[in-house]
């Protein structure tokens, strides 16, 4: 077993953040002399074709080899499996102009607690990151504060207005891949069409919120029975339907790259699964909240579930499930949204959107797919890591794990049990749905180029002696 403790844990306390990530570009990873072997532990590794016992050695900053062989400290890691670093992408770090939210330290300090080692932070930060002076003031941030690699996203238009594009150009001489309005559809046709249009040049990615505003103008809730009984304003599902399908006829005339975020209705996963048959080059991801919780919550009126896109019912929640399963959705990312107190709880209507996701992302995953029998473990690692560093374009995530590839990595116990408790998390917000959740995944290392960002499920300080080998 582990040198960790304790069937039943929780997320452990947050710690100041600083450490060894480099990002998107930099490419950096200090030299270590360190090594280390993981004795005994189940690798699942979807890019490598593998699932099974091995010891997996790690010298500096690489996997030296997954074998037999063992050198330098061991740690015995049976019962855990060692997987590829998860990837996230679609998270919101509030860097800069919403700290009161959340920072590049402590988001990524909450990625790495979840087991992630890349994360896209969305655009909508103030200022909106929609010129490459944003961009490179969080890759900055990045260099001097993150746990994780920070890869973000690029503003579509300029300050999300949906009217001029922004500077797409100089975002991607400076290394952006996706562009995004988040939060904000592209209302125009004519834009979108555009953007796709630009974003081809570099092959890069553009990525939707998908919502027809002219449907769901101050909608507080999915529109349906529930909306009727509780007395809210409803979204209705077509605003997502009509917006996506449009969207992938306009991908597809171009041959352009799309990503569609937060799908959340049946009819949209029958939608991309119908333009990846048709050839369409359009990936998808699904949030574990619109994969598990349904517009029953917010009979509680407890903001906590008001979210963007809205809660579903259960036939959609089954359908992501499905999409899921099939491939038809590419990844899960959390669209990790957090909102200090003072904004978040307060009455439904005043509430803004969102909820954190980084920190339960794997346990929910564990919980509500891998254990019903939905998703293998395999394949949930590979929505979870694998396929969400391919659709992005991201190197040195998502595995293989093999001799020579970058030590970007997470070692958890499936089996383990833990409960979730918002006062421990390590986000500035406190703002998660699964709050008092008992979940199955327990994270207990992260490591990122070879170091650790989180060790025996304890966040490690920077500056810390955290050589892998110093034990
Ligand atoms: O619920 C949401 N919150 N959905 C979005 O698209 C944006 C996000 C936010 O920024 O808080």
């Amino acid at each position: 077993m582990s040198s960790s403790s304790g069937a039943v844990g929780h997320i452990p306390l947050a710690v100041r953040s600083a450490a060894p990530a480099a990002g998107l570009l930099s490419g950096s990873g200090r030299s270590h002399q360190s090594l280390v072997t993981f004795t005994d532990v189940r690798v699942v590794d979807p890019a490598g074709g593998r699932d099974g016992a091995a010891n997996v050695i790690i010298e500096g900053d690489r996997v030296a080899s997954v074998g037999r062989e063992s050198r330098g400290l061991r740690i015995d890691a049976s019962g855990l499996v060692l997987a590829p670093g998860l990837v996230d992408l679609h998270v919101h770090l509030r860097e800069p102009g919403g700290e009161d939210a959340e920072t590049v330290a402590s988001g990524t300090t909450a990625a790495a607690a979840g087991g992630f080692t890349a994360v896209c932070p969305m655009a909508n930060t103030q200022p909106v990151a929609d010129h490459a002076g944003v961009i490179e003031q969080v890759l900055r941030l990045a260099r001097e504060a993150a746990m994780c690699d920070v890869y973000p996203v690029g503003a579509i238009t300029r300050g999300l207005a949906g009217a001029e594009l922004g500077e797409l150009g100089a975002m991607a001489a400076v290394g952006v891949r996706c562009f995004s309005d988040d939060g904000h559809p592209v209302q125009s046709a004519h834009v979108m069409r555009q953007a796709l249009a630009y974003a081809r040049t570099w092959d890069a990615i553009i990525c939707n919120h998908a919502e027809e505003r002219t449907l769901t103008g101050d909608a507080q809730m999915h529109e349906g029975i529930q909306s009727d009984l509780l007395g809210l304003t409803g979204w209705p599902r077509e605003a997502e339907e009509l917006m996506v399908a449009r969207d992938l006829i306009l991908a597809r005339g171009l041959g352009a790259r799309i990503h569609v975020p937060h799908v959340s209705t049946a009819e949209t996963v029958a939608l991309i699964r119908a333009a990846k048959a048709r050839g369409t080059r359009v990936t998808a991801e699904a949030t574990p909240h619109h994969f598990t919780l349904t517009d029953q919550q917010v009979a509680s009126y407890d903001p906590v579930y008001k979210v963007n896109p809205p809660l579903r019912v259960k036939t959609d929640v089954e359908a992501v499930r499905a999409g899921l399963a099939d491939g038809t959705i590419d990844a899960i990312a959390t669209d990790h949204a957090p909102h200090p107190p003072e904004d978040k709880e307060r009455e439904w209507s005043a509430a803004p959107c969102g909820m954190l996701g980084l920190e339960t992302a794997l346990a929910v995953t564990i919980t509500e797919l891998v254990r019903p029998g939905v998703l293998t473990l395999p394949d949930a690692i590979a929505a979870l890591s694998t396929r969400p560093a391919r659709s992005r374009d991201i190197v040195g995530h998502g595995g293989p794990i093999a001799e020579g590839t970058p030590a970007n990595l997470v070692l958890f116990d499936p089996e383990e049990r833990w409960t979730v408790d918002p006062g421990r998390s390590h986000s500035r917000s406190r703002n998660t749905p699964f709050a008092g959740r008992e979940l199955w995944g327990r994270v207990h290392h992260t490591l990122l180029r070879g170091r650790f960002t989180v060790r025996d499920g304890e966040s490690v300080t920077p500056g810390d002696d955290d050589e892998i080998g110093d034990a």
